[in-house]
C-alpha cells in the first residue's frame, strides 16, 4: 500500500469516579510508507494505548475517539470484520514477550500458515512456502526444521523473530512494535534491532521504546509523547542533536554516556501526573526548570513539531 497511515485526533480514555481521564490527549501522526518512527516516552505516557488504539485492540474499558486511516478505512469507527481484516492485511503488531501472542500447543508453520490462509485465497502448499519465505528473511536458522517446532522449543531471541514473521506475513502497510527487545539480553537485542532497521520489507515501523538510544539506532523519526501529547517529533539527527523541548533534552541526558567526560546519567526529576490529576498549563510544568507563569496558565499547543512555549536553544550536552 503506498498511502500513508494517518492518526486524526486520536483520543484514548479511561473511566475515573471523576468521569473519563485521556490517557492519549488528542494525538494527530503521519506514517509514510517505509518509515521507521520510534514512539518514545517515559512508563505511563501513553505509548501503547496509542499503538493499542490504532490497530483497535484496546482494553474493553477504554473509549476511543478520533480517526485512524489505513488506506480507506477508519479503523477506530470502523465494524469488526473490517477492523479484524484490516489488522495482519495493513497494520500489525509485535508484542514484548511473544509467548503472550504465540499459540502454546500449535507449531509455527501451523500459526503462520493459519494467518496467511485467513487473508489470501491459498493453497496449503503455497501458504507453506510463503510461511518458509517470511522464516527465512527474518533470520530463522534451518527454517524448515523450526517450522515443526512448538513456541517454548525456541529461544526468546527465535520466538521474538516468529512474532515478527507473523507480522510481517501479510505484507501490512504498518508493524507497531512495542518495547520488542525489552525482554531480551543485550546481544539478541542488538540482533532483534537490526531486523527491524533493514529486515522489515516494504512495511513501515512504529518503534515503541522508552530507551532514546534504542530509537535513534533504528529509526529516523523520534516522536516524543509525555502524559499523553506530543511533545516533540523529527528526524533522529535534529532530536538528539538539537532537541528543543526540555522534556526531550532531560530524555537525553538520562542516557548513560559511556565517553567519561561526559556529564554523568541525571535522570528527569519528579514524575508525570496520574490519570486523575487535574493539570492547569503544561502537563510537564511541575517538571520543567524554564516554567513561568505562562506555561501554568495554558497549554501549549504543538506546532511547528514543538509543544512549548520557551523551546531551548543550543547544542545538546
Ligand atoms: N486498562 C486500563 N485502565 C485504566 N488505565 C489504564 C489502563 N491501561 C493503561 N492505563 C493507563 O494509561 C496510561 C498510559 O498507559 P500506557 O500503557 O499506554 O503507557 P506506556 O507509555 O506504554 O508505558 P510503559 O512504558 O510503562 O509501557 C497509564 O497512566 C496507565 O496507567
Ligand atoms: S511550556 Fe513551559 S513548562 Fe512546558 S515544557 Fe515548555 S518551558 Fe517547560
Ligand atoms: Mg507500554
Amino acid at each position: 500500500m503506498s498511502k500513508a497511515i494517518e492518526v486524526k485526533n486520536l483520543q484514548v480514555s479511561f473511566p475515573t469516579p471523576n468521569g473519563y481521564s485521556a490517557v492519549v490527549r488528542g494525538i494527530d501522526l503521519t506514517i509514510k510508507p517505509g518509515e521507521r518512527i520510534a514512539i518514545v516516552g517515559e512508563s505511563g505516557s501513553g505509548k501503547t494505548m496509542l499503538g493499542l488504539s490504532m490497530l483497535g485492540i484496546q482494553p474493553s474499558s477504554a473509549k476511543v475517539t478520533g480517526e485512524v486511516i489505513i488506506g480507506d478505512v477508519d479503523m477506530v469507527s470502523a465494524n469488526d470484520a473490517t477492523a479484524r481484516k484490516l489488522r495482519g492485511n495493513y497494520i500489525s503488531m509485535v508484542f514484548q514477550e511473544p509467548l503472550t501472542s504465540l499459540n502454546p500447543v500449535r507449531t509455527i508453520s501451523s500459526q503462520l500458515s493459519e494467518s496467511v490462509r485467513r487473508h489470501n485465497k491459498m493453497s496449503k502448499a503455497e501458504a507453506e512456502d510463503r510461511v518458509l519465505e517470511i522464516l527465512t528473511s527474518v533470520g530463522i536458522p534451518a527454517p524448515k526444521e523450526r517450522m515443526k517446532s512448538y513456541p517454548h522449543q525456541l529461544s526468546g531471541g527465535l520466538r521474538q523473530r516468529v512474532m515478527i514473521a507473523l507480522a510481517l506475513i501479510n505484507k501490512p502497510a504498518l508493524v507497531v512494535a512495542d518495547e520488542p527487545t525489552t525482554a531480551l539480553d543485550a546481544t539478541i537485542q542488538a540482533q532483534i534491532l537490526d531486523l527491524l532497521r533493514s529486515g522489515m520489507g516494504d512495511a513501515a515501523l512504529m518503534l515503541i521504546t522508552h530507551d532514546l538510544a534504542v530509537a535513534a539506532d533504528v529509526c529516523n523519526r523520534i516522536v516524543v509523547m509525555y502524559a499523553g501529547n506530543i511533545v516533540e517529533q523529527g528526524p533522529v539527527a535534529e532530536i538528539l542533536g538539537n532537541p528543543r523541548h526540555p522534556y526531550t533534552r532531560g530524555l537525553l541526558n538520562a542516557i548513560p554516556k559511556f565517553d567519561k567526560a561526559r556529564p554523568p546519567l541525571m535522570p528527569i526529576p519528579g514524575s508525570p501526573p496520574t490519570i486523575t490529576e487535574v493539570v492547569s498549563g503544561c502537563r510537564f510544568a511541575s517538571r520543567c526548570s524554564y516554567a513561568d507563569s505562562q506555561c501554568t496558565a495554558s497549554e501549549p499547543k504543538f506546532v511547528d513539531n514543538l509543544a512549548c512555549f520557551h523551546p531551548v536553544v543550543g547544542v545538546s550536552q
